[in-house]
This record gives structure tokens, C-alpha cells and sequence, in this order.
């Protein structure tokens, strides 16, 4: 029987991470047989400039595959069998006001922790809600695999909003940081060993770290953490910048209240939130830098394929975010139980935490979908910890559905990013007035 090929729609076409999945989905054919690529924005102009170069690197390496771009639902999801979805909602003009508005009060302005990311993620869910349902009407046997953040927002709204829809929520940040930690102790990736986590997305542990052979590695990784975090000699990896690499740094003192675990760099924004106030260059963030530099990289990239009419000598290529997702599709589509950290409902997987909370744990992934492994009980420190910040979730999403100030004050509150209500309250009342044209009326 000759493999089956899929047909990937990429939605938020327009997006910066596009390009390297494209090349991703061009190098992986072998493993992954691709019949069609097809991209989705409601963005038109954005989106063609991705995509007449992606027309081009296509046409130059697989011309056998066919391409379609459209901003039109019915013709971007019809005849699709895996949706990869990467929306920003409000896109980088609307982050940057998420990460602005906090730190002005000398609270963490972050993409996806704090008052930020619930603000974005009342962005999120509607627009999420939507394309889950365009994918149900035009290709209703496909799956959606979301990296749009905040995922742990957006994933609590999937599990409460389209219970039976077939979507998995994901994040990049543990294969990154496991790619890191394979290279620091001189092994080739992070399919070298495997590895057992628990937590929220962008909040979370590892506990144990194996070889193929069962030897135990987490004593060797732990002492470069404890001197150097997750920096590293190599340029090798996604996230290289400066302002990641003193997150990558941060780990050294996360590692120093919790030595027995490997920590997610994100909880340096919920442990370490006074030190990241007080290091953030406020008028300029995390943002801009973006615009000024990723986003202006791969625009100007796309243009530049463009008018040469040639991808041949790009520097596009693939990277961990194009990779994880691309297993991801091979293991539903060809049963390969490989072992991946996703984002789903707790169901006693943890056994002393909400069974309905969604968690970030090592699953294994085949054609009916995933299997959640058992972590048993959790301690006393990160139990708590989680326990805050799920309310946190929680309550922004109510405050989405009940159209809610006072859930979504209590969110704010209740994040520990976040010193008192009325700090939470000054932060959500300017965040109310750029949101305006996203979030529901909020009574
Ligand atoms: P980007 O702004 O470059 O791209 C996002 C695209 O989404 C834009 O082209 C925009 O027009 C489009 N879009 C926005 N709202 C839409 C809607 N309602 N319908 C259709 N398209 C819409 O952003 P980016 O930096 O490339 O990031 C894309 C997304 O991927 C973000 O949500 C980012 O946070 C997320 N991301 C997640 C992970 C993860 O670990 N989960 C990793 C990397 C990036
Ligand atoms: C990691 C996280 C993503 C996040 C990204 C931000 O990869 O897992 O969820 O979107 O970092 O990176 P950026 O370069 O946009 O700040
Ligand atoms: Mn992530």
C-alpha cells in the first residue's frame, strides 16, 4: 500500500513561523507524504506576500505539490487533513500594547503570562472558536493542531467550548529547551533520551530525564543549569536574541528553589517577576524587537524571492516550532505513538490536580489521538503554584463567556504577576479601551 499524503492547510498564513514550515513540510516528505499546501489569513495583503514566496520555494523543490492561498473559509478548509493553526489575534500592534500596559503599572508585560496574556487571550478565543468550525463544516474528518497562543487560554476554551472537536493544543518551548539541554550534555537532539513533565503551558517541570537505556540524565543537565541555565556555546536553535538569552540565563536561578526539577523558562515571569520589572526596557519590548526584526527579516526575505523570482539561495529554513508540529501530523496520520508534551484536560493524570484543568504532560500520540500518561501526585510548591494560575485562566475565560469585568478583574487579581486589585484594576481599564475592537462587551 503506497503512504498516504496529506493535504495541510496552514492558517495564519501570514505568519512569520510560515516560511520555515513550509521548507519543514518540503524536507520531512519522505516521513510525511504532502499532496497539498494550502494557507489561510484574514489578512490578504499579509498573507500573499508569504505566499508568493512560498509559491516559489515550492514550485522549486516539489513542484508535484500543489498550493493554494485563500482569505475565503469554505475554499482555504475544504479538502484539508491537518489544520496547523498560528493565529495572532490583534497580531504584533495588539502585543505590543499586552506586554506596554502592564509594565507601566511595574507589572511583567509579557506575550502570554500575566494580565497580557489573558488580555490577548480574550482576543483568541472567538476567532479560535470559528476556525474550529470551519474546519468541522468543510473538512470535518481533520485535525486541528493549534500553536495560536495563549495556548492554555485558548486550550481551556476549546475543552469547554467544542468538547468532541478534534484539536490539540501544543507549545514549541519544551522541545526547544530539550533540544537545548540533548546539546549541552553532547547528544545530538532531544530524541536522544525521553523525558517526563508536568505543569500548565509556559509553566512547568520536568522530573526525569532518561536515555534510551534507562541511564539517568538529569544530574548532568542540572549542573550546566545551576552555572549557565539553558545558555549554551552554539547558535543553534530558536530562540538566540539577547533578551532570550537572559531568559535562557534565568533558569540558573529558577534552578536554585526547585534543584530536583528542570524548570519551563516561563516561570521566571511569575517567580522572578520583580527582577524582570525591573531589567525590561518598557518603552521598547519584546515586540518591537520583533517587528524591527524577525517580522522585518521575513518580509523582506518573501519580497526579495519575489522580485528575483527564485528561492534557491534562502535562508528560510526549519526549525524545532516546524518540527514538533510535523511529528505531530505523522503520528495521527501513521500511528507512531511517538512520545510528545501536549496541552489537555487533566483527567487524574495528576492525581492530587483538578481534573479539568487543562495540563502540559507527556502523552502518546497515534491514530486516534493521544493517551495521557499517569504522573501521579505532584508537590506541595508547584501544586499551589499551578493551582493560582489555572484559576487565573479560568476566570478570563468565564469573564469571555459570561461577558464579565468582574471575572476578568479577578483573573488579573488572582495572577501572581499581579501585586494587589487595585494595580489589577488600573491595568485592565486601559486594557479594556485598545481591546475594544476584540474582546466581548464586558458588563
Ligand atoms: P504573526 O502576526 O506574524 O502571524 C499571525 C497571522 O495570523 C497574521 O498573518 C494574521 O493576519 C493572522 N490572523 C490574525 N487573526 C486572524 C484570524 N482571526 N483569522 C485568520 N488569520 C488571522 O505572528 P507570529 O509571530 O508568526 O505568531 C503566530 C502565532 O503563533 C502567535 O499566536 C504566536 O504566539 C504563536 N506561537 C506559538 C507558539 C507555541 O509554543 N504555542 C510558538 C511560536 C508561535
Ligand atoms: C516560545 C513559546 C511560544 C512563544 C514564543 C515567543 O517559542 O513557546 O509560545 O510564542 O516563544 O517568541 P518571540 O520570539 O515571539 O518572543
Ligand atoms: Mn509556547
Amino acid at each position: 500500500m503506497s503512504k498516504k499524503e496529506s493535504s495541510i492547510l496552514i492558517a495564519g498564513g501570514g505568519s512569520t513561523y510560515t516560511p520555515s514550515l513550509v521548507i519543514m513540510l518540503l524536507e520531512g516528505r519522505e516521513r510525511f507524504p504532502v499532496r497539498k499546501i494550502k494557507f489561510y489569513d484574514n489578512d490578504e495583503k499579509r498573507q500573499e506576500i508569504v505566499a508568493k514566496a512560498c509559491e516559489i520555494i515550492i514550485s522549486e523543490r516539489a513542484p508535484e505539490i500543489e498550493f493554494e492561498y485563500s482569505i475565503d473559509p469554505k475554499s482555504a478548509f475544504s479538502d484539508v487533513d491537518i489544520v496547523m493553526a498560528q493565529l495572532r489575534v490583534g497580531k504584533y500592534a495588539m502585543r505590543e500594547q499586552d506586554e506596554k500596559i502592564p509594565f507601566k503599572h511595574n507589572v511583567v508585560g509579557q506575550e502570554t503570562c500575566g494580565p497580557g496574556g489573558l488580555a490577548y487571550g480574550l482576543r483568541s478565543i472567538g476567532p479560535i472558536l470559528e476556525m474550529v468550525d470551519y474546519m468541522e463544516e468543510y473538512s470535518p474528518n481533520a485535525w486541528l493542531l493549534n500553536y495560536s497562543n495563549p495556548a492554555a487560554v485558548v486550550a481551556e476554551s476549546t475543552r469547554r467550548f467544542r468538547p468532541n472537536s478534534k484539536i490539540i493544543n501544543i507549545c514549541d518551548m519544551p522541545v526547544c529547551l530539550e533540544d537545548i539541554m540533548a546539546r549541552v550534555i553532547g547528544l545530538k537532539d532531544r530524541k536522544s533520551f525521553e523525558t517526563t513533565y508536568f505543569g500548565l503551558n509556559h509553566f512547568g517541570w520536568w522530573t526525569s530525564i532518561k536515555d534510551h537505556e534507562g541511564n539517568d540524565l538529569m544530574p548532568l543537565i542540572s549542573k550546566h543549569v545551576k552555572k549557565y541555565g539553558y545558555t549554551e556555546q552554539t547558535q543553534k536553535g530558536q530562540h538566540k536574541e539577547t533578551s532570550w538569552l537572559e531568559t535562557m540565563f534565568a533558569a540558573k536561578e529558577l534552578h536554585e528553589i526547585e534543584p530536583e526539577f528542570l524548570s519551563n523558562t516561563y516561570l521566571k515571569y511569575y517567580l522572578m517577576s520583580d527582577s524582570t520589572v525591573d531589567h525590561a526596557n518598557k518603552e521598547y519590548t519584546r515586540a518591537n524587537e520583533i517587528i524591527d526584526g524577525r517580522e522585518k527579516f521575513v518580509f523582506n526575505e518573501c519580497t526579495r524571492i519575489i522580485n528575483e523570482g527564485t528561492a534557491k539561495d534562502t535562508t528560510f529554513a526549519s526549525n524545532e516550532h516546524a518540527s514538533f508540529i510535523t511529528d505531530l501530523a505523522c503520528a495521527l496520520t501513521f500511528n507512531t505513538k511517538e512520545r510528545m508534551i501536549l496541552i489537555v484536560e487533566n483527567n487524574g493524570a495528576i492525581e492530587n490536580f483538578d481534573s479539568d484543568a487543562m495540563v502540559e504532560l507527556p502523552c502518546i500520540v497515534g491514530k486516534d489521538g493521544y493517551e495521557v500518561l499517569s504522573i501521579g501526585k505532584i508537590p506541595t510548591f508547584q501544586k499551589g503554584l499551578m493551582e493560582q494560575q489555572i484559576a487565573s485562566e479560568k476566570l478570563a475565560v468565564d469573564a469571555w463567556e459570561q461577558g464579565s469585568y468582574q471575572k476578568l478583574w479577578q483573573a488579573f487579581t488572582m495572577n501572581k504577576t499581579v501585586p494587589s486589585t487595585q494595580v489589577a484594576k488600573a491595568i485592565l481599564d486601559e486594557m479594556l479601551l485598545v481591546n475594544e475592537p476584540y474582546w466581548p462587551t464586558l458588563k
